[in-house]
């Protein structure tokens, strides 16, 4: 039988949308949660700690390696440990839809850096800590839409699928380390990002249901599920592994 641990996990982009669904889920399921975000941590944490869960908020850039060697260091100094590393910050909800000869240069440059330097930088920041501990968890959030080959955004399509490529790669390297790499493939999810964009207006209510094997919108929630799966001790011998979260839209 496994005992239920609660480990220290870290949620980057964690204030908001996807990622404070994630981090409300793990603190409630009993976990300490570090919030890492460019903005709003603390008041992300805060909300967290008034339900009497344990979380704290780091104002960070995920793409500066000072920041995140600090971050690390603090959550250590709070929380003794790192176990699981959840690469969500990610540059999405405030893209529009462009041909790719429209896409400048710097929006290309600025989307990889934040989605695939990011979690560059933040793996490299936990590894030691983990490598101590006997083993962690990376878990990469990508997106289906470099599975679908997705039109109209072709700088967030090329990053994600880098992310893909990056779990499975890394996943290789730090197996004999215990440490699993493994990414969620989330579909069109009605985030707070989403939703304050507009976003949801790029594609028609009935497309994003038809779309799908389960007919309905996806919301952050429908999210949580797998990746406290990822987190768990029953998933210590899966690795290098993309799963897919959009009521069966892509099926890999
Ligand atoms: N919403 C979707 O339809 C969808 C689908 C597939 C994948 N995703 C991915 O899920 C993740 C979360 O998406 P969301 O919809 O919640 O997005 P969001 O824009 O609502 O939230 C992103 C969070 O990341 C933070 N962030 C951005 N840049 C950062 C940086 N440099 N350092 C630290 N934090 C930073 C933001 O402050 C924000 O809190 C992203 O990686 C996104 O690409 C989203």
């Amino acid at each position: 039988m496994m005992v239920f641990q609660s480990k220290v996990m870290i949620v980057t982009g964690g204030a908001s949308g996807i990622g404070y669904a994630f981090a409300e889920h793990l603190a409630r399921a009993g976990h300490r949660v570090v919030i890492a975000d460019l903005r709003g941590a603390e008041e992300a944490a805060l909300r967290i700690r008034e339900q009497g869960l344990s979380a704290i908020g780091i104002t960070t850039d995920v793409v500066k390696s000072s920041d995140v060697e600090s971050m690390v260091e603090k959550a250590c100094a709070e929380f003794g440990t790192i176990d699981v590393l959840i690469n969500n910050a990610g540059l999405f909800t405030t893209l529009s839809l462009q041909p790719f000869d429209q896409i400048s240069e710097e929006e290309w440059m600025r989307v990889m850096e934040v989605n695939t330097l990011g979690p560059f930088i933040c793996a490299k920041a936990v590894v030691s800590t983990m490598r101590k501990n006997g083993g962690g968890r990376i878990i990469n959030v990508a997106s289906t839409t470099p599975i679908k080959g997705t039109p109209m955004m072709l700088h967030y399509v090329c990053s994600k699928g880098a992310v893909i490529a990056f779990t499975r790669s890394l996943a290789k390297e730090l197996g004999s380390d215990n440490i699993t790499v493994n990414a969620i493939a989330p579909g069109f999810t009605l985030s707070e990002g989403v939703l304050q964009n507009g976003m949801q207006n790029i594609m028609p209510e009935t497309a994003r249901k038809t779309s799908r094997t389960i007919q309905r919108d996806q919301v952050p929630e429908d999210l949580v599920g797998a990746v406290a799966f990822l987190a768990s001790e029953g998933a210590g011998f899966i690795t290098g592994q993309t799963l897919a979260v959009d009521g069966g839209s892509v099926f890999l």
